[in-house]
């Protein structure tokens, strides 16, 4: 239990690193804060409207990292390990970093990129499959959170086949264990709730479309 309690503090703070933030502070001085502008998420999505793309894509790399690590750290590292459950606390403690940021007043993002950095540890295949329904639904609609929640349910649905498929035939080459289905359970669902304004303004035709600055007023 002590193991997995460090396991959660240290995933959070590593999280909880406010890369979208430091970024408009770095670009645009140090009274700038991105959650005034666009959306007001500090994700690589509002980056992208507010900053530009290049910066767009460092933050997207690092808050993808926020993911990867922890996960790494729970799978590999003995002491975070766990008896399994390792990645689970590590991969909902990382996310809930990234959403709720201890170092700039607990407003951060909705945690894609490092949701799905914990998935490409848990199973590549899923992230894999998540990234090309994500991105094709991005590409078609140009509404990146629609892709987003597309690649949540995605990630949700393949946790649950390859962990009963993996049940059935052991030995099954893309077998997710517990603790790994239940993150990609739990972590997608989450993503979807932190979502709900984006779903209230793509119902109502106002989301913004990919590089867009304001909602749409149709
Ligand atoms: O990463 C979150 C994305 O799905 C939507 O971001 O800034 O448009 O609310 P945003």
């Amino acid at each position: 239990i002590g193991s997995l309690v460090t396991t959660a503090i240290i995933a959070y703070l590593w999280g909880s690193i406010p890369a979208g933030y430091w970024m408009g502070q770095i670009i645009k001085g140090k009274d700038y804060d991105i959650r005034d502008h666009g959306s007001k998420k500090i994700g690589a999505t509002n980056v992208q409207r507010t900053l530009g793309t290049g910066p767009a894509i460092i933050v997207l790399f690092i808050d993808l990292s926020k993911g990867i690590g922890p996960a790494l750290l729970a799978t590999f590292v003995p002491f975070f390990y766990g008896s399994g459950w390792g990645i689970l606390v590590a991969g909902l403690a990382a996310l809930l970093g990234h959403c709720f940021p201890i170092f700039i007043g607990f407003k951060g993002g909705r945690g894609v990129l490092t949701g799905a950095g914990v998935i490409l540890v848990c199973s590549p295949l899923s992230f894999l499959i998540t990234a090309i329904t994500t991105i094709g639904t991005i590409s078609i609609w140009r509404y990146v959170s629609l892709g987003s929640i597309v690649g949540c349910v995605t990630g949700i649905v393949l946790g649950i086949v390859f962990y009963l498929v993996g049940l059935l035939h052991p030995g099954f080459f893309a077998a997710v264990s517990l603790p790994q289905m239940l993150y990609m359970l739990i972590g997608p669902a989450l993503i979807i709730l932190f979502h709900r304004d984006n779903i209230g303004r793509l119902l109502a035709g106002k989301e913004r479309k990919l590089g867009q600055k304001a909602e749409n007023v149709p």
